[in-house]
């Protein structure tokens, strides 16, 4: 069953907002503009390896746009089902991109910076920069742009995210990396975290605030990068998150990823520019928020 929220509000905008009870989609709900009517569908309403499903929402919903914040996102089960990472990641987008060709629908898609690869200049990726996926998560995220880019080239944009950290902790996950750091320092446990893997940390609520205005303004459709601004290694985001924490004397390890050891590629440096004029706040910034909504 589609739960309606937000009735009552001015009709203007109705949106669908797809992996709505996600760390991302229950902030894209926090942060709606008041005048915008939200249709919040969870996965108990709309199962994406269901094309039948798919069809069927779109056939009884009547909205203008759609963001889509659902994913399957564990990085190491992706790669070992391949089948399943591309039928939620990619084929969905594919099937209701084409539904939304029909309706003349807007499709907002939530990705990744694990669409890029190597970054041989060690400078932030930009919108205009090639995607090279280095893992299967990565590539049906990708696979997802280009089905957006090909079926929908007009109506379709697409927000490039990294790291997020969000109250509601990652629905995929169980949890995320803020809070993990935190209960770590708060049982006093050994911490080592690897320091050659730089990205862009992001608070849900500040890439929400930026989705909402690019919708709200009408902004030109196409790539934009919505992280948090700046970046950092996971060691360096640590010794951030324990200091702006109050954790003086917790001990925090530097370690290489390869010591770390993982049986998934990662992209070693994924930090998000951008090319348009967005106001982006500092990561820092957005922790800093962060720190200051939930209880630890
Ligand atoms: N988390 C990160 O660090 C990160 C980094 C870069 C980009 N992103 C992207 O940001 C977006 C939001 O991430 P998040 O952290 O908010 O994820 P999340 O908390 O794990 O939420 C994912 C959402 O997708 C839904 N979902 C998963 N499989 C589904 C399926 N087969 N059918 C329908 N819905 C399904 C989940 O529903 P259930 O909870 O009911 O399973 C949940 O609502 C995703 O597009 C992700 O690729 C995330």
């Amino acid at each position: 069953m589609v739960r309606e929220v937000n009735q009552g509000r001015n009709n203007n905008l109705k949106v669908a907002i797809i992996g709505s009870n996600g760390q991302l989609g229950t902030d894209l709900i926090v942060t709606a503009p008041l005048d915008v009517e939200i249709i919040s569908v969870p996965r108990s309403a709309l199962e994406l390896t269901d094309i039948d499903q798919i069809e069927n929402f779109f056939d009884s919903n009547d909205f203008s746009w759609v963001i889509n914040a659902a994913a399957f996102h564990k990085t190491l089960e992706c790669e070992k089902r391949v089948e399943k990472t591309f039928n939620v990641n990619a084929f969905s987008v594919k099937k209701m991109a084409e539904l939304c060709r029909g309706k003349m629908i807007n499709f907002f898609q939530i990705s990744t910076d694990y669409v890029f690869g190597p970054n041989q200049a060690k400078r932030p990726f930009v919108e205009t920069d090639p995607v090279n996926p280095l893992n299967v998560y990565g590539a049906s995220k990708a696979s997802a742009e280009f089905f957006l880019n090909y079926i929908l080239p007009d109506n379709h944009y697409i927000g490039r995210i990294s790291s997020l950290f969000g109250k509601a902790g990652s629905s995929g996950k169980g949890t995320n990396f803020v809070y993990t750091m935190l209960q770590k320092a708060e049982d006093n446990a050994e911490i080592k975290v690897i320091d050659d893997i730089f990205m862009s940390p992001t608070y849900t609520i500040d890439a929400g605030k930026l989705i909402w205005e690019i919708i709200q303004d009408h902004k030109k459709n196409g790539i934009y990068h919505l992280s948090n601004s700046g970046g950092c290694s996971w060691y360096t985001f640590t010794k951030e998150i324990l200091k702006q924490a109050g954790f003086k004397d917790v001990k925090i390890t530097p370690i290489s990823k390869e010591t770390f050891g993982s049986n998934v590629v990662r992209p070693s440096y994924t930090v998000l520019g951008t090319n348009h004029n967005l106001n982006r706040s500092h990561w820092k910034d957005g922790l800093n928020d962060f720190l200051a909504e939930i209880q630890y």
